[in-house]
């Protein structure tokens, strides 16, 4: 189990790195084109002093940023979603995303039985909930479908059977007569990459049967469903992450008005003016103020603050003062840790300053218990990817406006006060 998941980590895990996301020509012109072309003018109609209801609602804004985002290095700009201007089908996903994730309890806790029981027509989901998840499956399968017969397509494409394998289906096909090769963002970064990883460790694992028969047996359900979980973990986390930030900044108009005048003063230093700002993805990583506020936002509303589970080793372990019997499921909670006073003060503050000018020793323990990402071989692999989407998100839109509370009677978690 442990060795698969490793595998299938392994195959696209450089596409997320760092140093990837911060060179990538490709992820730069997904971001600008989303940002500039998309979100900023939809922002900037929402400032009319005439507009009615008041103000925008930014839950929704940042959902659809971040699916955009996600898709785009998936399957490439074109190949990839447009909700922050196709509404309507976005209101209908989130609706459908919500509905099939109600009754996750027996899928995530008892996934063998559930199967089985629905293999004898008993089921322990709503019907509703099939309904909506097959129909987002669907979805997935739709743009990975156009996005393979597009590589099929592609000039350098050479014929290994790979994409023959995935059988794209005939009405994709039709969508490459319309698509054009040659535009950095339309690259599908992530499927391309996890294609060719595909075949070249298909091939090295010829004699490996445990492998073959949960991922080199059945390919484009492995391909799929990777990159359908990218989508899913990517796109509601990263959503909520900026919306608790700005509605922290509206609140905390002095840290605000901070923010603004790093971004600007970086904006002044620019020696095109004409050109739109849009700073690039390593010169926004290095803004101490803009770094500070996200990671508090992270620390103090984690988008996923639930028990992460983790399985004892066989021979047991010692976690903190409790010996522990092997086989055990425990589980760690970012909640908790992001709690703990004695790395973190007065924990339920929102302190941006926690994160600037303190010493080397509390930035170190600061780090060690930050667990918004998890860690360990489950950690996850887009944090890199999101820590980049909403240092450009928020820099495009605190560089050009201010924000202030319409209304925020939704915002505090059910159970605080
Ligand atoms: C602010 C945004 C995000 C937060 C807070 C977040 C948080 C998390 C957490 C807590 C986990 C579980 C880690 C564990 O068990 O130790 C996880 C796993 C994962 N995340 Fe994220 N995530 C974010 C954005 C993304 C993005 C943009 C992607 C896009 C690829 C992504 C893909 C994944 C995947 C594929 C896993 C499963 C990793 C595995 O099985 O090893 N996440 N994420």
């Amino acid at each position: 189990m442990a060795k698969e998941h490793a595998m299938r980590k392994r195959l696209v895990s450089h596409t997320y790195t760092k140093t990837f996301i911060q060179s990538s020509p490709t992820v730069a012109r997904q971001a600008r084109a989303i940002l500039l072309d998309r979100l900023l003018p939809i922002i900037t109609a929402s400032t009319t002093a005439c507009q009615e209801p008041r103000g925008v609602e930014v839950a929704a804004l940042f959902m659809a940023t971040s699916m955009d985002f996600i898709t785009a290095h998936i399957y490439g700009l074109s190949g990839g979603t447009d909700f922050l201007r196709e509404t309507a089908y976005r209101e209908h996903w989130i609706e459908m995303f919500i509905t099939r994730f109600q009754p996750s309890f027996y899928l995530q806790e008892l996934p063998r039985i559930t199967w089985f029981l629905a293999t004898c027509g008993i089921r322990l989901q709503p019907h509703i909930s099939i309904l909506a998840k097959a129909e987002l499956e669907d979805w997935n399968q739709a743009m990975f479908d156009k996005t393979a017969s597009r590589l099929a397509g592609h000039p350098s494409h050479q014929d290994t059977g790979l994409l023959a394998e995935l059988q794209v289906s005939d009405s994709s096909v039709a969508a490459n007569e319309t698509f054009k090769w040659g535009k950095a963002e339309d690259e599908p970064t992530v499927m391309q990459s996890l294609l060719s990883s595909l075949e070249r460790e298909q091939t090295a694992h010829k004699t490996d049967q445990a492998l073959h028969s949960k991922i080199y047996g059945r390919l484009a359900l492995t391909a799929k469903s990777e990159l359908y979980d990218h989508i899913i973990a990517g796109q509601e986390t990263t959503a909520l992450a900026l919306t608790y930030l700005t509605w922290k900044l509206s609140v905390h108009q002095d840290v605000q008005d901070l923010m603004r005048a790093e971004l600007l003063s970086l904006r002044a230093s620019e020696l095109d003016t004409s050109a739109p700002f849009f700073p690039d993805a390593k010169t926004l990583d290095s803004l101490p103020i803009l770094h500070a506020v996200i990671m508090e936002t992270l620390r103090r509303y984690p988008p996923f603050e639930g028990p992460l589970p983790r399985q004892t080793p066989e021979s047991g372990c010692r976690i903190g003062p409790y010996e522990l019997p092997g086989g055990v499921r425990i589980a760690g909670m970012a909640h908790t840790l992001h709690r703990d006073t004695t790395v973190f003060p007065d924990p339920e503050t929102w302190d941006y300053k926690r994160w600037t000018g303190t010493d080397e020793e509390t930035r170190k323990a600061q780090n060690r218990q930050f667990w918004a990402f998890g860690s360990g071989s489950r950690m996850c692999i887009g944090s890199h990817f999101a820590m980049h989407e909403m240092k450009a998100t928020t820099a495009m839109i605190y560089s050009r406006f201010k924000s202030l509370i319409v209304d925020d009677s939704m915002m505090e978690p059910e159970d605080e006060e």
